[in-house]
């Protein structure tokens, strides 16, 4: 049986942008490398239509991989990927339809801006008309009209990134999908490009999955993103959720500064009342805890921002006990201040504060924090 591409070319049949909306569901999808590394270990995601979806992690986590597999240019040893409701996985490149941006833009340096928009429309054989008529839309969509006639060599780096982006769009592809294509640029440079390309996709409404290791740029851009690790996604959420319900240590620490407290065991109390038994204390587990845990949480989480400094030891319901520390090093951030805080038995804590809430390093403090703000976690 000969397979249909997923879209065909041709730009009557899509509207002004035309990028049509399709999902990506990677079902259970296993890449194992010729040398018997697992690339990717089992890994399920689904990615609605319409949704800028960031894969961050470490290097080495398998971002790329999932990528490639995504793409068809790695395939899968065991698994199933889907676009839109058509099953992909044993699909070539071309016939998936996606549009791609590298780190290294691949744009052709002698052909103008034009030119290299213009190009895989013509490998996809649409009409010289039609050709006009998309470039013209593209350019206006990547603001870069005024040097459409300019060899892409001479234009800055954030420029060449706008016409990879404006390139990969150009013949409506089902997907973009992007691998670090801002490594290269300065922070700024970055910054400016991003919302660039996050106000590009959202006037498409073309499903994008994004790689990065950058957690400010993933949480700046996305609508969801999907934690990686050892080739594995370990959650994918919202920015919000990821950073107030990280499901395991390693998502809490990657997104953030977190104090872990491991829980030696639990005791619930005849009242219902479950009290977590820890190297800081005995803590109260309140009943609307942030996490979900499945069986028995074996760590409290708690943000630097979530704890506070009291003046003297309080006991309230909607706070936890309030404990006695003394203050170690003091990091100030300009608008914030990172304060290292022990108890007795040398514990650690960070607390994040205005600058005019710290006491000199040295100094006694009490902390606390609502009960409230406690994470429960069990990995
Ligand atoms: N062709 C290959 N053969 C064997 N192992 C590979 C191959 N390609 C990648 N790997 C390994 O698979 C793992 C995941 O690689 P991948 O390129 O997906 O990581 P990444 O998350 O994109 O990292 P980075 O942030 O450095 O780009 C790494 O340990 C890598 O060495
Ligand atoms: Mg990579």
């Amino acid at each position: 049986m000969r397979l249909q591409p997923v879209v065909s070319g041709g730009a009557s049949s899509t509207d002004a942008l035309g990028d049509r909306a399709n999902g990506i569901d990677v079902n259970a999808v296993e890449v194992r490398f010729p040398n018997g590394y697992y690339g990717l270990k089992q890994t399920s995601l689904n990615i609605s239509a319409g949704t800028f979806c960031t894969l961050l992690g470490p290097s080495g986590s398998g971002k790329t991989t999932l990528l490639r597999a995504i793409a068809g240019l790695v395939t899968p040893s065991a698994g199933t990927i889907s676009i839109g409701s058509r099953e992909v996985t044993s699909l070539s490149v071309q016939a998936r339809n996606i549009g791609f941006v590298f780190q290294n833009y691949a744009l052709f340096p002698h052909m103008t801006v034009a030119q290299n928009i213009e190009y895989p429309l013509k490998l996809h054989k649409w009409s010289q008309v039609e050709r006009r008529v998309r470039t013209k839309e593209i350019l206006e969509l990547i603001e870069l009209p005024h040097v459409a006639e300019r060899a892409v060599g001479e234009l800055s780096g954030g420029q060449q990134q706008r016409v990879a982006i404006g390139r990969a769009l150009a013949y409506r592809p089902s997907l973009l999908l992007l691998d670090e294509p801002m490594g290269a640029l300065d922070r700024r440079l970055r910054q400016q490009l991003g919302s660039d390309l996050r106000e590009i996709q959202q006037r498409t409404g073309i499903t994008t999955v994004y790689v990065t290791h950058d957690q400010e740029e993933a949480f700046i851009l996305s609508d969801k993103i999907a934690i990686m690790d050892g080739g594995e996604i370990l959650q994918y959420d919202t920015p919000a959720e990821l950073y107030l319900r990280p499901n395991s240590r390693f998502v809490a620490r990657f997104l953030g500064e977190a104090n872990i407290i491991p829980i030696d065991n639990l005791n619930h109390t005849s009242a219902g009342a479950v009290l977590a038994m820890t190297a800081l204390g005995e803590i109260p587990l309140a009943a609307g805890s942030r996490g979900e845990v499945t069986g028995e949480p074996r760590s409290i989480v708690l943000r630097p921002e979530d704890l506070f400094f009291v003046k003297a030891e309080t006991r309230n319901d909607d706070w936890s006990p309030t404990i006695s520390v003394r203050i170690e090093k003091e990091l100030f951030l300009g608008s914030r201040c990172l304060v290292t805080v022990s108890n007795q038995a040398g514990n650690t804590l960070l607390v994040e504060c205005n600058k005019s809430e710290v006491a000199p390093c040295g100094a006694d403090a009490w902390v606390t924090w609502k009960r409230t703000s406690a994470v429960l976690i069990n990995r």
